[in-house]
C-alpha cells in the first residue's frame, strides 16, 4: 500500500511572502474593490487589537466586498451571506487555504486539512471522515462526561476560577482522550505548550517575522518540539505494539481509501496537531464565551442548549476568519476581485452585519427559535464554515461543549468579577485577553 503523497513544503520566511504579495498586486490586470488601500500603521495596529469594528466600518462605508491594506499587502474582505455562499460553496474551487494566510499555520500543523488543498485534501479527508461519524461521536461521550467529572470534582461554594483555563486544559484532556486514547498525564504541559505554540500567532506581525534565538518564532518551535515528542511518541508506541481503541489515532494508523491510499507518519503527526489545534481552542472559547454572557444575563440559562451554543457562536465564532487567496478574478456583489490575493471571509463580522441581524449585538438565544431561525438567509450563519470543507469536527464540538455546558448548568452559576470587562485577542482563534476569572457558586 501507498502512501498518499502531499504537496511541496510551504515557505515559512515572511520575506519572500511579502515580495511574492507586492509582485503579484503590481501585476495585478484587475484593480483592487474600493477601501482603504494606502499603507497605514495605525490601521494594521488597530486591525490587529481589535478587527470587529474595522470591518463592520469598512462594510457600512463600501459594502459587502472591499480592500483593507493590512501591514505590506491588500486583503479583500467579503462579508454577508452571498459572500460567504460564493466562497464556500458556490465557487469554492476559486478559492485556496494552502496559498492564503492559513499558511501561517504550516510551521506549527505541517499539511493537515487546514492546510491543503485540491486533490491531496479531498482524499485526507475522505480517509478521515469515519473518525466523525456519530456512532463515533457518541462512543466518546462517556469519556467526555468522565473527564468533566474529574474537572469539576474540586469546585466548591465561593471558590474562584478562571473557566477559560479550566476549560483549556479540559479540552485539551477530552482532545488527548478522544484523539489518542490517552488518559493524559501530560494534559497540562500540552496545554501549556500549546498555549505559547498559539502565542505566536497572538504577537504584534512585526514581531512574527523575527527569527532567531529569543523570538517568538523560536518559542513557537521549541513548543512544537515538545509537542512533537509526544505525537511522535505514541504513533510510534502504536505502531510497535499493534495497540488499538476507538480513538482517532487508531484509525487513522490503519485508514486507507478505497485505492488503498494509507497516511504516512508525518502526515498522521500533521493530522493529529491539526485536529488538537482546531479541537481545543475552539471549544475553550466557545465555553468561556458562553458563562460571560450567562453570568450577565442569568435568565437565558434556562433556554434549549442548541439554542445558547448557536447564539454563543454568531455572537463569538472562535474561528472567526475564513483567509484564502483566489485563483482566477471574480466578480461578488458587483465587484470585481483579482485573482492570486488575499481573499477573506468573516464569520465575526457576518454574523453582526445590521442589516442582516436584528439588534446584533445583544445576546438572544431565541433568534434559533423555530419560525425564527428558518427566516436566517442562506449563507449568513457560518460558525462552521461551509460546503465541502465544513468543520469536520462539528459533531464532536457540540457535543463537548453540550456535555461540558449542561454538568456546569446542573450545579452552579458562575459569577464575573465585578468591573471584569471583555477584551477579546485572536491567537488565531478568538478567545478573551485576559482569561476569564469568575466565582463558584451552588446552584
Ligand atoms: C466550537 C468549536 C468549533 C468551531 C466554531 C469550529 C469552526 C471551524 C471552521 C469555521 C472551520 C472552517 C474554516 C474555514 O472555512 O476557513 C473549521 C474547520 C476545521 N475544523 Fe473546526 N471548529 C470547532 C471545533 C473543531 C473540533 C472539535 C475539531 C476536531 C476534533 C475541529 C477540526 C477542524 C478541522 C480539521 C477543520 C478543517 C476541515 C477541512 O478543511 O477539511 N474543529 N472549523
Amino acid at each position: 500500500m501507498s502512501s498518499l503523497t502531499g504537496p511541496p513544503p510551504l515557505t515559512t520566511n515572511p520575506l519572500v511572502k511579502i515580495r511574492a504579495d507586492i509582485a503579484v498586486e503590481r501585476r495585478s490586470p484587475v484593480p483592487f474593490p474600493p477601501g482603504e488601500t494606502r499603507f497605514s500603521m495605525a490601521r494594521t495596529q488597530r486591525f490587529a487589537k481589535d478587527p470587529l469594528p474595522v470591518l463592520l466600518e469598512a462594510y457600512a462605508r463600501y459594502g459587502p466586498v472591499f480592500t483593507l491594506r493590512i501591514l505590506h499587502g491588500n486583503t479583500v474582505f467579503v462579508l454577508g451571506p452571498e459572500a460567504n455562499h460564493h466562497v464556500l460553496v458556490s465557487h469554492a474551487r476559486n478559492f485556496s487555504y494552502r496559498e492564503g494566510y492559513m499558511s501561517d499555520l504550516f510551521p506549527l500543523l505541517g499539511d493537515g486539512l487546514l492546510t491543503i488543498d485540491g486533490d491531496f485534501h479531498r482524499r485526507s479527508r475522505r480517509i478521515m471522515l469515519p473518525a466523525f461519524h456519530k456512532e463515533q461521536i457518541a462512543a466518546s461521550i462517556g469519556a467526555i462526561e468522565e473527564e468533566v467529572e474529574l474537572a469539576i470534582a474540586p469546585w466548591r461554594d465561593g471558590a474562584r476560577i478562571d473557566l477559560y483555563e479550566w476549560t483549556r486544559e479540559l479540552a485539551l484532556r477530552i482532545a488527548m482522550r478522544a484523539l489518542f486514547g490517552l488518559r493524559n498525564e501530560s494534559a497540562p504541559q500540552a496545554a501549556h505548550d500549546f498555549e505559547q505554540a498559539l502565542g505566536f500567532y497572538a504577537q504584534d506581525y512585526l514581531l512574527q517575522a523575527l527569527r532567531g534565538p529569543g523570538t517568538p518564532w523560536a518559542r513557537m518551535r521549541a513548543a512544537r518540539a515538545r509537542l512533537d515528542v509526544l505525537i511522535h511518541g505514541e504513533i510510534e508506541r502504536r505502531r510497535a505494539t499493534g495497540e488499538r481503541g476507538t480513538d482517532i489515532l487508531s484509525l487513522l494508523l490503519d485508514a486507507h481509501d478505497e485505492d488503498g491510499a494509507t497516511l504516512s507518519r508525518t502526515h498522521i503527526r500533521d493530522e493529529v496537531m491539526t485536529l488538537l489545534f482546531a479541537g481545543h481552542d475552539t471549544t475553550t472559547s466557545t465555553i468561556s464565551f458562553m458563562f460571560h454572557e450567562l453570568a450577565r444575563q442569568p435568565h437565558h440559562a434556562t433556554a434549549p442548549m442548541d439554542r445558547l451554543l448557536d447564539e454563543t457562536l454568531r455572537m463569538y465564532p472562535p474561528a472567526w476568519i475564513g483567509p484564502r487567496r483566489s485563483i482566477e478574478a471574480f466578480e461578488l456583489c458587483g465587484q470585481r476581485v483579482p485573482g492570486g490575493v488575499a481573499v477573506n471571509y468573516c464569520s465575526w463580522a457576518s454574523h453582526h452585519l445590521p442589516d442582516v441581524w436584528e439588534d446584533p449585538a445583544r445576546f438572544d438565544p431565541d433568534r434559533f427559535a423555530p419560525g425564527r431561525r428558518e427566516a436566517i438567509p442562506k449563507g449568513a450563519y457560518v460558525p462552521f464554515g461551509g460546503g465541502s470543507r465544513t468543520c469536520i469536527g462539528m459533531r464532536f464540538a457540540q457535543a463537548e461543549v453540550d456535555v461540558i455546558a449542561r454538568r456546569i448548568l446542573g450545579s452552579w452559576r458562575l459569577q464575573l468579577d465585578p468591573g471584569y470587562h471583555l477584551s477579546i485577542r485572536q491567537m488565531p482563534t478568538i478567545s478573551p485577553r485576559n482569561g476569564m476569572p469568575m466565582t463558584v457558586r451552588a446552584a
